[in-house]
């Protein structure tokens, strides 16, 4: 229940054993207000996303969030999954039931704007998946941003990416998509691969939330052990990655993030940079702009640093909670 000290969130995924992990950290945080869940597709195809986020809210203890499918495909592009980095359920194959619950009658623009525009106080909305149902959202309901506080997306680089040397995943995925949020109108949070790739548990910390009793904690465990990062320095297991929950935790936890407000466009020309997020991060005006007077570009908060260790450890007492 929304109060004035706790944040209502929403959370569009792709479920997926990252978003799994967010999934779980924000239904555990007790100043997060977790008010829905939408699906969209990316990891697996969107009947395996709301499959998937409907079995990890069940293990979370979260039975009343209501989710909703949304988008089977990007705005333009073909779907393209990422089956050979999430399993071929999308959630590392751990064997996990299938839900008891079943999702909304309703398609995930219509809760979107349905659960944004009721909540008592305005939304933050945490897309950690191809922008498909946001750009639907705000094309479809330009109203809803009345009751946005801010969007904090997981997506973009202003560095290396990953889906190709320049474009990260979720961007790259449905690259007109992420234009359209960019141009939201609201404030933007970028958490991007330039700190979400140094986001990792340490082994020794797997194995312990591995040997919980909480089944939620167990969970948290055995999908990070699917997302090993590094060699741990104090043992044989290697780290695992949080992914997509470090963008939650910058919601819990704003002062761990450092951001810097930067110009940011999405690549949308066919060729290598398609889908890049080209982050503007020049001290002056170029001749570009020089000659050719400035074009609009959006203004976003972009992740550039991270205080790993205090993200780390909110993740583990969080999640380490019953
Ligand atoms: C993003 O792509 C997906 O595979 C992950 O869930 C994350 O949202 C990282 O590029
Ligand atoms: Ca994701």
């Amino acid at each position: 229940m929304s109060d004035r000290t706790t944040i209502p969130v929403i959370i569009d995924c792709d479920t997926g054993v990252d978003d799994a992990l967010a999934l779980l950290f924000a239904v555990r945080h007790p100043g997060l207000d977790l008010r829905a869940v939408t699906c969209v597709a990316g990891n697996t195809d969107v009947d395996g996303v709301v499959r998937n986020t409907l079995t990890v809210l069940e293990a979370a203890g979260a039975g009343d969030v209501p989710v909703a499918r949304g988008a089977e495909r990007p705005l333009i592009e073909p779907p393209r999954s990422a089956r050979h980095v999430h399993g071929a359920d999308g959630m590392g194959d751990l064997g996990l039931p299938a839900p008891a619950g079943s999702p909304a009658d309703v398609d995930a623009v219509t809760l979107l704007r349905r659960e944004i525009l009721a909540s008592p106080r305005p939304v933050t909305l945490i897309p950690t998946a191809p922008l498909t149902n946001i750009a639907l959202l705000l094309r479809t309901h330009p109203e809803v941003t009345r009751n946005i506080e801010r969007i904090v997306f997981m997506g973009g680089a202003a560095g290396v990416g990953n889906a190709t040397p320049v474009a990260e995943f979720n961007v790259w995925h449905d690259p007109e998509a992420a234009a359209i949020l960019l141009t939201a109108g609201v404030p933007i949070t970028m958490y991007g691969l330039d700190v979400f790739t140094r986001m990792a548990v340490p082994g020794s910390e797997i194995r312990r939330l591995r040997a919980a009793t909480d089944p939620a904690t167990r969970l948290a465990g055995d999908l990070l052990a699917h997302r090993p990062t590094a060699p741990d320095p104090d043992g044989d297991d290697p780290a695992g990655g949080l992914g997509d929950a470090g963008a939650v935790c910058a919601v819990a936890d704003p002062a761990g993030l450092t951001t810097r407000p930067l110009h940011v466009e999405v690549s949308l020309a066919p060729g290598p940079a398609r889908g890049q997020t080209v982050v503007d991060r020049r001290l002056r005006p170029g001749e570009s702009e020089i000659h050719e007077g400035v074009r609009e570009r959006a203004l976003v908060d972009v992740g550039l640093d991270v205080d790993v260790q205090r993200y780390v450890t909110l993740y583990l007492e969080t999640v380490g909670r019953p």
